[in-house]
């Protein structure tokens, strides 16, 4: 069905596009959702991942695939990630959980973070992994000693900080010197040393992650530059060395411009990969899930407002965080074709901040209540990110796969967020 459509407006994929003026989701018209479902809702795509990990696959046929758990981080969604042949980027002794909760295999699955517990790096070492990535000296003697009671060498990866500009928003861009990120060039040399002279350690590759959202391939092409000539710069630092991360951050359109090329990165870094003997890894999230996942939302009412008219919706930024936090433009689009003229609103939530916007200065035809907008390229960083706000539970997930929709996350309950606040019984008297 998607090859013979087109994406509706804003849309990446062609799993949302429109049929007699109504947006469907693969095979299931999207209002048929929200009746079944209710709003607010995340739908999610089967077949945009496949897509997705396909377009990965055909530009790194060599690589490890590693998605980002940190982007949408669903069972159901991992599941179908690790059906695809991908393997998992950790960040936390909490992904690695999830990972396990969901029955799949660590062995494809790398370890990041730039400050990992005793705790997480013991469970990641029983577990067993690709490797570690190391991106702060005090966590060697941490996996010396888990390595030393496992009784096997843990496999690290040095995460370099290359100092490359990512051109992207602020708060996503880690691979600047003055980003808490990865080992500076300049101090990596002593830790390689370290690291050779510990023999529960094992140096099996270095790992650069520039940011998120970037869309030139030219940062990847100076990282793996400049990592080569740091490996060049004495004969140990290449010992052992078998893998290259290239990180995640392959950035999608968001209705403007052209995602990523990934191509034009394979082509970018795989010859002087290719020249040394490193297998690639990726860790991609957004382009995995980013634009295979919108969120549904019903129209509460309008408000004119002297400076702006505002469309008030049941979504809010504690469903979808991302417009507050990066002033990040989601496509925003009606369910339904409206037939009347449309006009400029900000579309608002109820929460009681001024930052609680879904999308500002935006066309849309006039709206009534329980109208369907959907928020576009939502699937990354939008569930994972969503907290309970305004004591608001977060939204019910949902993933279609032809004519099916199957509820892959219940809407939190009342009793659910109360839980812990409930007689917790403890009491501590200093
Ligand atoms: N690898 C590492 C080491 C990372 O830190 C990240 C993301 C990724 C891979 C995946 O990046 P991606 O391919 O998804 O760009 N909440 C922000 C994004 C934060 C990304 C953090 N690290 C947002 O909503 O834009």
């Amino acid at each position: 069905m998607q090859a013979r459509r087109a994406p509706c407006a804003g849309s990446g994929t062609a799993a949302f596009h429109r049929r007699e003026g109504v947006l469907w989701c693969e095979d299931v018209p999207i209002p048929a959702l929200a009746r079944r479902f209710g709003t607010p809702l995340y739908v999610y795509s089967g077949a945009a991942l496949a897509e997705r990990v396909q377009a990965v696959r055909g530009a790194f046929p060599d690589a490890v695939v590693c998605y980002a758990v940190k982007a949408n981080s669903n069972l159901t969604l991992l599941r179908r990630m690790h059906a695809l042949g991908v393997g998992f980027d950790l960040v936390s002794g909490g992904e690695l959980r999830r990972v396990q909760a969901a029955g799949l295999p660590t062995s494809q699955a790398v370890f990041a973070g730039v400050g990992k517990e005793p705790w997480e790096i013991e469970a990641a070492v029983a577990a067993g992994l690709l490797f570690f990535n190391v991106e702060s000296e005090h966590e060697l003697p941490l996996l010396a000693a888990a390595g030393r009671a496992s009784g096997t060498p843990v496999r690290v990866a040095l995460r370099l900080n290359p100092d490359v500009d990512a051109g992207t928003h602020a708060y996503i861009s880690t691979g600047k010197k003055e980003n808490k990120f990865g080992i500076a060039l300049g101090r990596a040399g002593q830790v390689v040393d370290a690291i050779a002279r510990e023999p529960w350690l094992q140096l099996c590759g270095y790992h650069v992650h520039l940011g998120s959202q970037l869309r030139e391939a030219a940062p990847y092409a100076e990282a793996v530059a400049r990592v080569a000539a740091f490996v060049d710069g004495a004969k140990q630092r290449s010992a052992g060395v078998t893998h290259y991360d290239l990180g995640g951050g392959f950035g999608i359109a968001y209705g403007q411009g052209a995602a990523l090329d990934v191509g034009a990165v394979a082509a970018a870094v795989l010859p002087t990969l290719r020249a040394r003997g490193w297998r690639p890894v990726v860790e991609p999230g957004r382009f995995l899930v980013g634009d295979a996942g919108i969120l549904l939302t019903a129209v509460l009412g309008e408000k004119p407002q002297g400076g702006s008219d505002f469309l008030l919706v049941d979504a809010a930024m504690n469903d979808l965080m991302r417009p507050a936090l990066y002033q990040a433009e989601h496509p925003i689009v009606p369910v339904v074709d409206g037939n009347g003229p449309e006009r400029v609103v900000d579309v608002v939530g109820p929460v009681c901040e001024t930052g609680d916007f879904l999308g500002k200065r935006r066309s849309l035809p006039n709206c009534a209540r329980g109208d369907l907008l959907a928020v576009l390229a939502a699937g990354a960083y939008g569930a994972s990110m969503a907290s309970n706000y305004n004591t608001r539970r977060r939204p019910a997930e949902v993933l279609v796969d032809g004519n099916t929709a199957v509820l892959v996350r219940a809407r939190e309950t009342f009793e659910q967020l109360l839980a812990n606040e409930v007689d917790p019984d403890e009491t501590f008297v200093a």
